[in-house]
């Protein structure tokens, strides 16, 4: 349940007279942007101030995964610096904590915050640091540009909620499936994905329980990348298919396995070590391969056309601690 919002303070500055942006204070960690740039500022544990900048389109597009996802499962990071890791009922914020080189050189810092708290700092930050017309969920050849002076802002982009069915799309009840007059239109790269429908011929009683739809339908009409919907949940077996173009905007360490199955064109992935940043490999996956990320790999994709991936999780909320016991191994499979 979210706390009473008089109890959750945003440190927030007031708009920058030139540029017109808030800066924001989450614990020891400053944040600021400028027409290019955002800006991360914190101290070491030594006192020294220490600084970090990503390009704005990059850290909004970030941003708005964390938000948007309520801190995933396990640690999003933004780029090699900085992110942050759920613990489910608070969150870690980090610089460097997640950086070889910057841990063993001691200029890293991680701090713990309740959920509401840092919740509603990003989103906060996210609503004041977007631009009219800028879309973060968006392929970049889909949306306008994130950089400049603060113009307006983009509530509809950032507050879209995340598609969740609760048994499967399609059902009575459940998530709809995507049409034109619901204003999902069939995307550029997918104009040749046939939009039939399955025939269903359940029982007299059963029209609830016998179900199908087409999945490539639904997919052709996505209108954002990088973001997974549940389109199937079986107990904690959620199908969450997604459609990617560009750059996946974060580094997804994951707390459990995690299966992807790339259902057309093809998506490279860069595999590292979750706690160093130590590159392990580069899974080129085509149309028709799987392949399972371990619980100790950060991963992201590049998708230099607009591609269908089902992403596979295991949703129970008992299994990060059932890793760290040693109950659960990190891994789908040991031969
Ligand atoms: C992942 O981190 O595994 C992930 C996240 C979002 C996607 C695809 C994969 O769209
Ligand atoms: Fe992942």
């Amino acid at each position: 349940m979210n706390a009473p919002a008089e109890i959750i303070k945003v440190l927030a500055s007031k708009p920058e007279a030139v540029l017109g942006y808030k800066s924001f204070t989450l614990g020891s960690f400053g944040f600021r942007r400028d027409e290019y740039f955002a800006h991360i500022s914190w101290k070491t544990r030594d006192g020294r101030p220490l600084s970090h900048t990503m390009d704005i389109g990059n850290f909004l597009r970030a941003l708005m995964r964390d938000v948007g996802w309520g801190f995933f499962y396990g640690g999003v990071n933004f780029d090699p610096v900085i992110g942050t890791v759920n613990h489910y009922k608070s969150v870690d914020l980090y610089a460097g904590a997640y950086n070889g080189t910057m841990k063993e050189a001691g200029v890293d810092l991680l701090e713990n915050f309740p959920t509401d708290q840092i919740r509603a700092t990003f989103e906060q930050m996210l609503d004041d640091w977007t631009n009219a017309g800028f879309d973060p969920f968006a392929a970049p050849l889909e949306t306008g540009s994130p950089y400049g002076r603060k113009n307006g802002n983009n509530i509809p982009a950032i507050t879209r909620a995340r598609e969740l069915a609760t048994r499967c799309v399609g059902l009575k009840g459940d998530l709809a499936l995507r049409t034109d007059e619901r204003g999902t239109r069939i995307n550029r790269a997918f104009a040749d994905v046939p939009q039939d429908h399955p025939e269903l011929h359940p029982e007299p009683g059963f029209e609830n329980e016998v179900h199908a739809f087409n999945l490539f339908a639904f997919l052709s009409r996505s209108q954002v990348t990088w973001n997974p919907s549940f389109t199937s949940v079986v107990k904690y077996s959620y199908m969450c298919p997604t459609t990617e173009e560009h750059i996946l905007p974060i580094l997804h360490a994951n707390d459990r396995v995690e299966w992807f199955f790339q259902m057309c064109d093809e998506i490279s992935w860069d595999c590292a070590d979750k706690t160093t940043g130590k590159p392990l490999a580069r899974v080129i996956m085509k149309a028709g391969d799987m392949a399972c990320m371990p619980a100790y790999c950060r991963h992201q994709g590049y998708s230099p056309k607009r591609s269908m991936l089902l992403v596979w999780e295991n949703g129970s909320p008992n299994l990060v601690y059932e890793i760290q016991k040693g109950e659960t191994p990190e891994v789908p499979v040991k031969f």
